[in-house]
């Protein structure tokens, strides 16, 4: 499975939001992270919908949205219609992960479930089969720039397991803390999507992180490496 390299938006210069997705995408970023946060499930408010219309209006680009957010089911409509590519939404936020991950493929998107640090991966093993994306939060979710959870690289390893043992294709992606100093642990843990804010758009140089990055992790998981 591919290395994926995903910049979170929630770093960049707001600003200028165009600019740096821009330049991300040039210097090869797999798809772009929207942190969607709703001031309940998480401490903080981000980006809705519009944000991914008017992303998706000046990008082909796979754009990943995940959603941190109570009653996700609300918004599953709102953005596929915007454009999104996947949409990752909490374990934590719903009884009916299921009924909705079907929901989301239903409308032509990746489907995506994600646990924060405290959710054992038991919450997702009886939908492992079923999921495009599993992402596993190595920061407690709501703010870029936190430090990364070290007992998130043994979850990590459990997680690439349940995915096997499930016979599941889908994408394991860490997101939190991601950055040069901790990707190489995280890759050789069985991941193989990294979500970084701050430490791509932090930098002088983002679309230089982004290669870094992508460099630091092909070197523990080359191009055509299975699980
Ligand atoms: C955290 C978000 C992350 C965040 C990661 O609540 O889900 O996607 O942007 O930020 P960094 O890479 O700065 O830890
Ligand atoms: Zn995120």
């Amino acid at each position: 499975m591919s290395v994926r390299i995903a910049p979170s938006i929630l770093s960049a210069d707001l600003g200028n939001l165009w600019a740096g997705v821009e330049t991300v995408l040039a210097a090869g970023a797999d798809q772009i992270h929207v942190d969607v946060m709703d001031g309940t499930f998480v401490p903080n408010l981000t980006f809705g919908a519009g944000v991914v219309a008017a992303l998706r209006r000046r990008t082909p680009a796979p754009l990943d949205c995940h959603l941190m957010v109570e009653h996700p089911e609300t918004y599953i409509d709102r953005f596929a219609d915007a454009g999104a590519t996947i949409l990752t939404i909490h374990a934590e936020a719903t009884p009916h992960l299921q009924r909705h991950l079907a929901h989301i493929r239903s409308r032509g998107m990746a489907a995506g479930v994600a646990i924060n640090p405290a959710t054992p991966l038991a919450a997702v093993e009886e939908v492992a089969a079923e999921l495009d994306v599993l992402l596993v939060m190595s920061v407690n979710p709501g703010f870029g720039g936190q430090e990364f959870w070290e007992p998130a690289l043994e979850k990590i390893t459990r997680a690439r397991r349940l995915l096997t043992l499930a016979g599941s294709r889908a994408h394991l992606a860490v997101d939190g803390g991601v950055s040069r100093e901790t990707i190489t642990r995280i890759a050789k843990a069985g991941a193989d999507t990294f979500v970084a804010g701050n430490a791509i758009f932090s930098m002088k140089d983002p679309a230089a992180e982004v290669r870094e990055l992508r460099r630091l992790a092909r070197a523990v998981r080359p191009e055509g490496a299975t699980a």
